[in-house]
């Protein structure tokens, strides 16, 4: 029998990225607590957060020193808006972000979700040109399998078809060019020839159209909607220096990779470039409030000033630069610099990329890839069976584990609060629910299409 709280969520929520006809059979955990990668559901069952819930708590939940911070900030205030005001958390955030990026970034833009930041990044692209008299360039190029979120502009440079199908008659036009996934190695090529096969796409997209052309979005390093497809970073080094070629934008979403995921506090740190527009949400609150921003180059921010009004980026959300969510971030960004979190990051990965060997061995596996803290495995398409997905959330549930693979890829984005005990826990618990999902026999339902959705 349901909880109250799930029947009344059933009755009147309409969950996200959710068909609510299959609610019933999956319903969703009732959870009332969370302490570090803890969840805890109404009954007192617990569940190890391994995706960071859709990869926002990079400190779990309920951190002491996050809520501190935001209680300070909460009784001192909570709000203001940020046109014709300004506030302390917003100027610090601004400040320490900028020096995160060597000074290269030198201007924030806030905004509240990650699809919100990536459409203020495609209008200032656009709008950065025209006011540089260069008005012809207003189209964009994306990749393949790439993801920026769910509003018009963001699906319109997205490429994951279960999220776009239905709204293709609505949305912009835009290039999409091959992605980089190293998956698509063909014999004897490796990681960074496909990142070079797919470079010389872009160049010869480039070369014919880069006088319409405003701006390239990507996801540096990792696809991860697509199923945490990963890459080499030599594809960043190229794409830089053609975009400088052709005069064209680039737009680094790391929403879902930046804040220290793929193994650097940014992830386009690791090819040595910088973008003009980077878009950061997600982590960048520690899972608190929602908070997204646009960095942006001084070059980019100089083109907008003018006497005349409307040559400016009036965009504006109420709720920009919200303080307690820039308060939040301040505290997200104190935790990396006391806690050397890059540095346990990385001494943990050892261990729980060494309790996942089996599976890079499992021949019920194919592609199992890691960057930074991620880790990612495709289950082989003949055994996956249909809504492999769910059964192994389902599963997972079992044994204390919140996960939601994507398709037939299992991935895990933990929070960056593992230990030694806990590292080899969850490694056991992945493939133990494997072993659980694949020793199942099929039921009819299980026989129906599923959706690939994070
Ligand atoms: C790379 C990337 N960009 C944009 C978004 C959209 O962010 P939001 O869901 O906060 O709108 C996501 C969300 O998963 C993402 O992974």
């Amino acid at each position: 029998m349901a909880s109250s709280l799930v029947a009344r969520s059933l009755a009147h929520i309409w969950h996200p990225c959710t068909q609510m006809q299959r609610a019933a059979q999956v319903p969703p955990l009732p959870m009332v607590r969370g302490q570090g990668v803890w969840l805890f559901d109404e009954d007192g069952n617990r569940y190890f957060d391994a995706i960071s819930s859709w990869w926002v708590n990079l400190f779990g939940h309920a951190d002491a020193r996050i809520n501190a911070a935001i209680k300070d900030q909460l009784d001192t205030l909570p709000h203001v808006m940020l046109a014709g005001c300004t506030h302390a958390p917003a100027v610090e955030l601004a400040e320490r972000l900028s020096a995160l990026t060597q000074g290269v970034l030198g201007h924030c833009f806030f905004a509240s979700d990650g699809a919100s930041a990536v459409e203020i990044a495609l209008k200032m692209a656009f709008h950065h040109w025209r006011n540089r008299g260069l008005a012809d360039k207003r189209e964009f190029v994306c990749l393949r399998q790439g993801y920026h979120g769910e509003t018009l502009g963001a699906l319109a440079v997205t490429d994951v078809q279960i999220f776009r199908d239905a709204y293709d008659p609505l949305l912009l036009r835009s290039h999409q060019v091959m992605s980089p996934d190293a998956r698509q190695a063909l014999s004897g090529e490796s990681a960074a020839d496909v990142a070079l096969r797919a470079a010389a796409e872009l160049q010869s997209l480039l070369e014919a159209r880069h006088g319409q052309i405003a701006a390239l979005i990507l996801e540096p390093l990792v696809q991860g909607a697509a199923g945490m497809a990963m890459y080499d970073p030599v594809y960043l080094r190229a794409v830089r220096a053609l975009c400088d070629q052709y005069q064209v934008l680039l737009i680094a979403d790391e929403i879902a990779v930046g804040c220290g995921r793929s193994g650097t506090f940014f992830a386009v740190e690791q090819a040595g470039i910088w973008p003009d527009l980077l878009c950061l949400s997600k982590g960048i609150s520690g899972g608190y409030l929602p908070l997204s921003l646009v960095l942006s180059r001084d070059s980019v921010y100089e083109a907008f000033l003018d006497d005349d009004v409307a040559r400016g980026f009036l965009h504006s959300h109420s709720y920009t630069g919200n303080a307690l969510a820039c308060r939040a971030a301040l505290a997200v960004l104190d935790r990396f610099a006391e806690d050397d979190v890059l540095n346990h990051n990385r001494q943990q990965a050892t261990i729980l990329s060494a309790g996942l060997v089996p599976l890079q061995a499992d021949p019920r596996v194919e592609n199992f890839r890691h960057i930074g803290m991620i880790w990612a495995f495709d289950v082989k398409e003949p055994l996956a069976g249909a809504r492999f997905a769910e059964r192994f959330h389902l599963a997972g549930r079992a044994r204390e584990l919140l996960i939601r693979p994507i398709g037939r890829t299992v991935y895990l984005l933990p929070p960056y609060l593992l230990d030694a005990e806990l590292s080899p826990w969850l490694a056991q618990q992945v493939m133990a629910t494997l072993d659980d999902v694949l020793n199942q026999t099929p039921t009819d339902a299980d026989r129906a299409p599923e959706p690939p959705t994070a």
